[in-house]
């Protein structure tokens, strides 16, 4: 039995399709490069016929990337598969993914064609992206609720026409862990050339089965895993990569194969995907949850302390968890600046960027005496945060007093120009954001606001999410300070630039 297992990332594709979750070139291309330092195998990049921006996103990730195969996600016709093809030109190794539905009621509630017009596309499909690759996947969307023979056809059918990777996703999170091994099983065993391919599961989490799901067809044959960091994705999710590598690693001798990921930057990846899409981790999630390895009981930590395996399966430090690092203080010169961050993994894309991080740095070591590598993250993430912004904060106050309406005053850049506002609030955040408003006026919707600190300690940086709607579209903005109004400004901003600047695009399974 083969025993390596291919991890096929979707957080930029699947994980994007979460409401509020979309990223831009630059954040994307943060994300891939730090999925190629973990080693996953394949980095599912995007969409690219959704929009303009996507294309440009897969194939800037395509360019960059070079020890992972970078895919495009393509519906089955041939303007998505072009796309798909172009965008992926530039990669070291490059996958197409052309998927099609196959249930009875996707087949014909929303694609309205019969079984034998679905094969049929689906075959040319496989012909289209021929052209531009040997590495092509097909995936019979909503398999888990499809007929096993009507399976069967459909792969048989693209395995002779040239597909090299079968997968098979439970889209809308029915199935359980027994039937859906079964499945695999089942289509490995009946279908005609599953020798010769890869046979791949995609679950989501709909029931709380995405992980169950996913390790169970393993168990039965599968061989790659389609997955997401911190289990981001549509509705509930999609199965979590951490939650599948480690469970593969730790009990090798259940499910015979193993992953060639490093562990160790699977902590590094959480937090960076969970600060540029605002999507928190909850405490007690496993793995990547800040309390996945805290033992709160005297009888834990005593054992612990006695032997860590009493209590312990994973060791904390083997999946990226390092205790806050201090790294530099006020006196840290330039050199010692750049080289922590090349091994926080962070690029410095020119000298100029170089110059002007090292400066925000000075500032933020005058503000806070302890320096940590988050705060470095937080730092960065900043700096390189794309929209080129048309909304900049330039200087703020804010007053707030026991009894009093708490108000607060903003200069801003806006475009070439210059415009002060100032509101007063509820609090002093509500009348920063009103102050702005009166600048921006925006008409947008604030459905989410929320504060983390960064590190411990009262001179914690906090970092602040705000997540704004406007004619159906969602965005996240994020900012770090000292202080969490100035802090709460950037996000606001930061999330404006993003509806200023964003185009459309759609979902590929609507
Ligand atoms: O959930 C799903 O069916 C998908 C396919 C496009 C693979 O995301
Ligand atoms: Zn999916």
């Amino acid at each position: 039995m083969n025993d390596q297992l291919i991890i096929f990332d979707t957080t930029l594709r699947d994980g994007e399709q979460s409401p509020g979750a979309s990223m831009t070139r630059d954040e994307k291309l943060r994300i891939a490069r730090q999925l190629e330092r973990m080693k996953v195998n394949v980095i599912e990049a995007g969409f690219a016929a959704a929009s303009n921006g996507d294309f440009e996103a897969v194939k800037a990730v395509a360019e960059a990337i070079r020890e992972s195969t970078v895919c495009s996600l393509a519906r089955a016709n041939e303007n998505d598969i072009r796309r798909a093809g172009e965008a992926i030109r530039p990669a070291a190794s490059g996958r197409i993914h052309t998927f099609i539905a196959t249930s009875p009621i996707h087949m014909e509630k929303k694609l309205r064609m019969t079984p034998d017009q679905v094969v049929e596309q689906a075959v040319r499909a496989i012909g289209w992206a021929k052209e531009y690759t040997d590495d092509i996947e097909f995936s019979a969307e909503d398999a888990g609720r499809s007929e096993i023979d009507f399976l069967c056809r459909i792969f048989e059918a693209v395995i002779k026409a040239g597909a090299t990777t079968i997968n098979v996703p439970d889209t809308v999170g029915y199935n359980v862990p027994e039937q859906f091994a079964e499945t695999i099983r089942t289509l490995i065993d009946r279908v005609p050339g599953a020798d010769k391919v890869v046979w791949s599961v995609h679950c989501h989490n709909d029931l709380g089965l995405a992980v169950a799901n996913s390790l169970a067809a393993v168990r039965a044959g599968a061989r790659q895993v389609e997955c997401t960091v911190n289990g981001l994705g549509e509705r509930a999710g999609n199965a979590s990569l951490e939650e599948i590598v480690m469970a593969v690693r730790t009990r090798k001798d259940i499910f015979q194969c193993d992953t060639r990921v490093d562990t160790t930057q699977i902590v590094p990846a959480s937090k960076l995907v969970s600060g540029i899409t605002g999507f928190p981790v909850q405490p007690n999630k496993a793995i990547v949850g800040a309390n996945a390895f805290a033992h709160e009981s005297g009888i834990h930590q005593d054992g612990v302390l006695k032997h860590r395996e009493t209590y312990e399966i994973m060791r904390a430090e083997d999946v990226g968890w390092t205790t806050n690092k201090l790294v530099m203080g006020k006196h840290s010169g330039r050199n010692a600046f750049r080289s922590r961050l090349q091994e926080l993994g962070v690029d410095i894309t020119s000298e100029e960027q170089l110059n002007h991080a090292f400066a925000r740095f000075k500032e933020l070591a005058d503000k806070k005496h302890e320096i940590f590598d988050e705060d470095l993250q937080a730092l960065m993430s900043d700096e390189s945060s794309e929209p080129k912004e048309h909304f900049r904060l330039l200087s703020s106050s804010f007053h707030s007093e026991t009894g009093e309406t708490p108000c607060a005053r903003v200069t801003l850049a806006v475009g070439g120009s210059e415009a002060k506002a100032e509101s007063c609030g509820s609090g002093p955040v509500d009348a920063a954001f009103k102050a702005i408003e009166v600048v921006a006026n925006s008409g947008t919707e604030l459905l989410l606001y929320s504060v983390n600190a960064i590190t411990t300690g009262t001179d914690a940086q906090g970092e602040v999410t705000v997540r704004l709607s406007k004619d159906g579209r969602v965005v996240n903005g994020q900012g770090a300070d000292t202080d969490i109004i100035v802090a709460s400004a950037k996000a606001y901003l930061n999330a404006l630039n993003k509806i200023q600047a964003g185009s459309e695009k759609m979902n590929p399974q609507v």
